[in-house]
This record gives C-alpha cells, structure tokens and sequence, in this order.
C-alpha cells in the first residue's frame, strides 16, 4: 500500500519531504549523515561546536553542499552554559550563512542572541530545549519553531522530569509557533503518534547511532544493535547537569563517583570528556572506555545499514501507524 507524504507546518518551513529532524550529534553530526537523512527527505543539523577550527566547519558544510546537491541543510548551534564558552557561536552563524546555509537548531542555551543575524539574513532557527517554559521564552525571542525533549532524550535533557509525549501535549495547549517533539523516539508508530497529538515533527539521535555514515567505530554500533530499551543510564544528576548516556563502565564509574561525594566536573577527570569518547569509543571502538550520549531510543537499532534506509523504514511504519488509527474509525 502507497501512502502520501505527511505535510506539516515544519515540512513546509525546512522544505522538507518528511517532518523528522535528526539532531545536533557532537563529533558525530557532520556532512555524511547530514547528507544522508537530507537526501532521503528529512533534515539534519551538522554541530559546528565539533570542529576544531572555522575552517575545518566550512569545509564540511561545502562537503555536504556537494553530497546534497543544493537541497537544504542545517546547523546546530550547541551553546554552553558555562560564561565564556559561546565566543565562537557567531562564527559560526557567519560561516554558515556564507556557505548558503539558511536552516538552524539551537540548543543548550537562550537563543537571544542567535535570532536577529539568522532572521536577518532569511534564515529559520529552531530552538530545542526540555521545559514548556524555555520553550515560551524563545517563542517571545522570536524563533521559528520550537523543540521540546523529554527525559528520554539522548544526551543533556536539562533537569526536566518529564517524558517527551508529557511534555510535548503540555506544550501544545500553549505553543504557537510549529512544535517538535523529541527525546525517545525511535519507531515509525511515535512519530505517528507524535503527529496525532498535535506536533508538526519529531527530533531524533539515538535510534540514528547505527547508521552507516556515523563516523564511530562498528564495535559501538554492533553494541546499540544488541542493546535493548535499558541501554541507557543518567550521569551528573547531582551536579544538575543530567546527562543520558550508554549505560557502560564509565557510565558506572562516574555513577560511583557521584555516590561517593564528587559534585563538581573536575572531580571526574578526564572520564567526562568528549575527546576522550571521540579517540577512544568513537575512533578505538572500546564502548566501555568513554560516555557516549544515547537514550532509549537506541534500542529501537536493529541493524547497521543507510541513515537513508532508516528515515524510508521510520516513515513507512509511521504512515502503516496512521492509516491504522483512521480505519479505526470507519
Ligand atoms: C551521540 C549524541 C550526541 C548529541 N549531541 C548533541 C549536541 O551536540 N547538540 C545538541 O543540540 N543535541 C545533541 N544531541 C541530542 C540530539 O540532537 C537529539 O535532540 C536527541 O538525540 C533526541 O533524543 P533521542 O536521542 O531520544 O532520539 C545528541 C544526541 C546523541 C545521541
């Protein structure tokens, strides 16, 4: 059975064939996957807070210019918390816009400052944070549309108790602007439900950890493959900075160190650092030896294959979820 395309307000504002964003994915979220989840009708964010310089980002937006043949494809603006760490967020923006690239995510931080130079120079910036009242605030700024994850999301879901499905109907009775969900999403039949409640999209990560053009080692996807929905642990609930990750030795040892006393992130070394993921998880392919950012999700991974191939199949089952419910009603 051929079913049409779903079209929502979020299609229609990133120009795109499917309403599924994949996130921002730091050291992970560059051209390849990018592209690829591009090309199959869907958006992704490339995460400039990856690069190690400017130069190294704007090569890698031309890459996927190249690898998208001029379809449109997004940032991600990650910005941090700590005073200091968003000097080079402008660049970043500049860089972007420089390159043609029209289509923002942000995270992490107030959008204030992004909105102006996105909007200005005809850009569109979604904003995803983890509470209804972030996501009212950057409405009042201005953004474009709004993000709003759950508990279950992969990575910092920001010290909100609530799960994506609560959070998101919450968000609808008070949002104006186009709303995503996201944040354990990891089958068609969400995303079908998703748009049943109301939303215009779903943002996902984790269930795309296993896609061929994530460039992490096979050791890592073969882990989430075999993983189920317990794949995943909270770390640095007690530093107020929540963070859900792959549930593995260094996972437990930081788990441990919190149990212990530790409450600030140098107690933790280098165990909490993503260079560390990156050299040894992401390039040496040991998955216990650094965090890796995952939810639930992942076990929804049941193969390594295309990030094309996993948009088609998302999307297939979501359209199969949603004939289903209307001929419930005929
Ligand atoms: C490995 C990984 C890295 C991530 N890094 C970032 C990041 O740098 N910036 C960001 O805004 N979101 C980041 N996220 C969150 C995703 O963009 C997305 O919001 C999230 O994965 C959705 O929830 P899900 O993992 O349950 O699908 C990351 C997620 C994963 C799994």
């Amino acid at each position: 059975m051929t079913l049409a395309p779903f079209r929502t307000r979020l299609t229609d504002l990133f120009d795109i064939r499917h309403p599924l964003l994949l996130g921002g994915m730091h050291h992970l979220g560059e051209s390849g996957v990018v592209a690829a989840v591009v090309n199959a009708g869907a958006m992704g964010f490339i995460t400039a807070r990856s690069f190690a310089t400017p130069d190294a980002l704007r090569q890698d937006l031309r890459r996927c210019r190249e690898l998208t043949c001029g379809k449109p494809f997004g940032v991600n603006l990650t910005l941090a918390r700590r005073a200091g760490h968003n000097d080079a967020v402008q660049d970043w923006i500049r860089i972007a816009l420089d390159e043609g690239v029209r289509h923002f995510e942000s995270a992490g931080n107030s959008p204030a400052d992004l909105v102006g130079p996105i909007q200005r120079a005809g850009g569109v910036l979604i904003h995803k944070c983890p509470s209804v009242r972030h996501a009212l605030s950057a409405e009042r700024l201005g953004v474009d549309a709004v993000a709003l994850v759950g508990l279950e999301e992969g990575g910092h879901p920001g010290a909100n108790k609530l799960s994506a499905f609560v959070n998101g109907a919450f968000a609808l009775e008070r949002i104006r602007v186009p709303l995503v969900i996201g944040g354990g999403i990891g089958s068609g039949r969400q995303i079908a439900a998703a748009l049943a409640m109301g939303a215009d999209g779903v943002v996902m990560g984790s269930r795309f950890m296993v896609a061929e053009e994530i460039i992490a080692h096979e050791a890592l996807k073969a882990r989430i493959v075999a993983a189920d929905e317990h794949c995943s642990v909270t770390i640095l609930d007690s530093l107020g900075d929540t963070w859900r990750v792959l549930a593995n030795d260094t996972a437990r040892a930081v788990q441990q160190r919190e149990a212990q006393g530790a409450r600030s992130h140098a107690e933790f070394g280098d165990m909490i650092l993503s260079a560390r993921t990156r050299e040894r998880v992401y390039e040496g392919g040991d998955v216990e030896a650094g965090i890796v950012s995952l939810g639930p999700a992942g076990g929804f991974a049941d193969r390594i294959e295309p990030a094309g191939a996993i948009v088609a199949r998302l999307m297939a089952d979501a359209r199969h979820a949603t004939a289903r419910v209307g001929a419930l009603m005929s």
